[in-house]
């Protein structure tokens, strides 16, 4: 596959899969991972989280035209995975995130990248979240809408806001009121903390992923073309 020099290309899968292709996903994965796997007590959990990991090796491979298994992983100071041998931001760069049976998978070259996805689950204490992670501005915003809007919008907000922080390598530890979103047909980031640069460096994308689900995408420097496809659950056939 061509490389994204100047462009972002996101993934969308499923990560619901046959019997036989766990098998077979289990089999790329290194020894971290599959130690990380048994630890899902849960099934399901493990299942996804095995899929996930696989399906990520399996596009990295096909953009480095290596073996899934041959690729190697480092992480930066707060968590965010990047290939070995690479510096954070530079050469092929990829960020992932996944909720219940979904998952998100970017790729780039030589930029800050950051994807959410999240499932519009029930949240108990909506009100409570948007006061810790939400800036007066955006507050006041998601408090003036009608209640039959919030979720979607709050779900909008957040991951817009995740994305940046998982951009920056961060993620929330950083402190999600301290960006502030535009969410809409064009989100903007508004403003975000001077050790981050300019505001205006950054793109953001709502990305379209059907009904319950928000995904957004978080790039710096901004990119003309956002490719996006949905992966096959055959990936390791490299179609
Ligand atoms: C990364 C984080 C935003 C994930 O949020 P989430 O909505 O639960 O999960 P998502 O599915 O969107 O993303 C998870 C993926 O993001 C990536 N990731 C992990 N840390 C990251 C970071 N600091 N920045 C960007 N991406 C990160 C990984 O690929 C991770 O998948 P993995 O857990 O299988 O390795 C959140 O866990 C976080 O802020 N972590 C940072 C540091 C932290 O709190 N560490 C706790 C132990 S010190």
């Amino acid at each position: 596959m061509e490389p994204p020099f100047d462009a972002v290309h996101i993934w969308k899968s499923s990560l619901i899969i046959a019997d036989d292709e766990y098998q077979a996903f289990w089999r790329i994965l290194d020894l971290a991972e599959r130690t990380r796997a048994v630890q899902f007590r849960a099934r399901l959990q493990q299942r996804r989280f095995v899929a996930c990991r696989a399906q990520l090796r399996c596009l990295l491979a096909r953009y480095l035209r290596m073996s899934p298994t041959a690729i190697q992983f480092t992480r930066g100071t707060h968590g965010k995975p990047r290939l070995s041998d690479t510096e954070p931001d530079q050469g092929l760069v990829f960020n992932v995130s996944d909720s219940g049976d979904h998952a998100l998978y970017a790729l780039a070259y030589n930029r800050m990248l950051g994807v959410d996805l999240q499932i519009w689950r029930g949240l108990n204490n909506l009100d409570g979240l948007v006061e810790r992670c939400f800036a007066a501005p955006e507050k006041a915003y998601w408090q003036s809408v009608p209640d039959s809007e919030r979720r979607a919008l709050f779900f909008s907000f957040w991951t817009l806001k995740e994305a940046f922080v998982k951009a920056i390598g961060i993620g929330i530890p950083f402190g999600l009121s301290r960006c502030m979103v535009r969410p809409g047909e064009n989100p903007r980031l508004l403003a975000i903390p001077m050790c981050c640069g300019a505001a205006n460096d950054w793109m953001l994308k709502n990305l379209e992923l059907g009904t319950g689900l928000s995904g957004a995408l978080a790039v710096k420097p901004r990119t003309p073309r956002i490719v996006f496809r949905e992966l096959a659950s055959a990936c390791l056939s490299g179609r």
